[in-house]
């Protein structure tokens, strides 16, 4: 699709016109990916972080966080817990802790992985590739790391750079986790301050560049304890992209467009948005992926990236009656089985065919 095209469908006035979009961004979804909607329990492991992100509810510098991180026995509990709810992938989610050494993170996918049946996928930032490469041996099968807005000044401009580091391109990590063999997911936000539409355009066209296997999107949601939840806008009048719930809907569909076989899930930031429908809408517009959260419930209100975080209260087994209620409403099925992306098992056909 072009830039063009792109950013005519996100800024077209709601109405018959936006209509088809939601339209063919769900045909291509049925056609792509099916009825089924693939559940990942999602572990929120700790909300250490060493980095200064400026939107982000537990970024460094937020004293006002109680920190915490969860045990292997913890891990290993949700584990059992994703089985026995039949989810077929577990993700380890984190902040950049240095405390969930390598050695640790490999132990807990080595027993995921001999006591389960269990897909992993790591969301964990930026960390060293001989550690990405050492856990995917370990087992891990995806990795999640969003590449937040493809403007690099607007990228920098709310990324502090690591300690001691320069300014690190999530392209190019983006790239060495699908060398290292990952199933790869990557995605943004939408309504950053200063991000402008043909920002976004570009951002979905990288999507389809990129050969993503996963793409999460959500809108922006200001965080009072962090500096840019006082920003008012980002100065660019009506070329800013707003951080509604409206315009994330748009941005599934058309990431669903530019990549029709992708896993799209619907996220938690488009249910907060709309505590009732937000992440049924997300299905219905190209959506094909829920993320319940299996987090233990002493842990969960601590893992605020954002206020008012949906499910923050619930435990895992609402968090699964939910979500299955969701999918049933909707008259489609829970997914069985892993729930693999298409491109990567196309992939590793091609490549053992090449091979033998
Ligand atoms: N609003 C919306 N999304 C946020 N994230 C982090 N902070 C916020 C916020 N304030 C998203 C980022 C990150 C993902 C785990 O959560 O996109 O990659």
């Amino acid at each position: 699709m072009t830039k063009q095209e792109i950013m005519r469908w996100l800024q077209c006035p709601a109405g018959s016109e936006l209509d088809t979009l939601q339209a063919r961004a769900d045909k291509t979804r049925h056609e792509h990916v099916g009825d089924a909607v693939h559940l990942r329990g999602l572990v929120e492991l700790s909300n250490i972080c060493s980095r200064n992100c400026l939107y982000c509810g537990i970024r460094r510098d937020n004293h006002a966080v109680q920190r915490y991180r969860i045990t292997l026995e913890e891990i290993m509990d949700c584990a059992f817990k994703a089985v026995e709810y039949g989810f077929g992938t577990l993700v380890l989610q984190g902040g950049e802790d240095a405390g969930l050494t390598a050695a640790f993170i490999g132990e807990v996918i080595r027993r995921i992985k001999t006591e389960t049946e269990l897909a992993v996928t790591l969301s964990l930032g930026e960390r060293d590739p001989a550690e990405w490469k050492m856990w995917r041996e370990a087992g891990a099968d995806r990795y999640l790391l969003r590449f937040e807005t493809s403007n690099r000044a607007l990228f920098d401009r709310i990324h502090p750079p690591r300690e001691g580091h320069a300014s690190t391109s999530r392209i190019a990590m983006l790239k060495t986790l699908q060398d290292i063999g990952y199933e790869t997911g990557s995605g943004v936000m939408i309504g950053i301050p200063g991000q402008r539409y043909s920002d976004l355009a570009e951002d979905i066209q990288l999507f389809a560049d990129l050969q993503l296997d996963m793409i999460g999107v959500g809108p922006y949601i200001p965080h009072p304890q962090t500096p840019m939840g006082s920003w008012k806008d980002g100065g660019m009048g009506d070329e800013q992209v707003p951080n509604s719930l409206a315009m994330g809907l748009r941005v599934v569909a058309l990431a669903r467009l530019v990549c029709p076989g992708a896993n799209i899930p619907s996220t938690t930031a488009l249910a907060t948005l709309d505590g009732k429908a937000g992440r049924e809408m997300g299905l219905c517009w190209g959506a094909n992926v829920i993320m319940p959260n299996l987090t233990p419930l002493k842990y969960r209100r601590l893992y605020e990236i954002y206020p008012s975080k949906a499910a923050s209260t619930e435990t895992p087994e609402q968090s699964r009656d939910a979500a299955l209620k969701q999918i049933e409403f909707l008259g489609r099925s829970p997914g069985r089985g892993r729930g693999d992306s298409l491109y990567h098992l196309q992939y590793k056909t091609t490549s053992k065919q090449k091979e033998g």
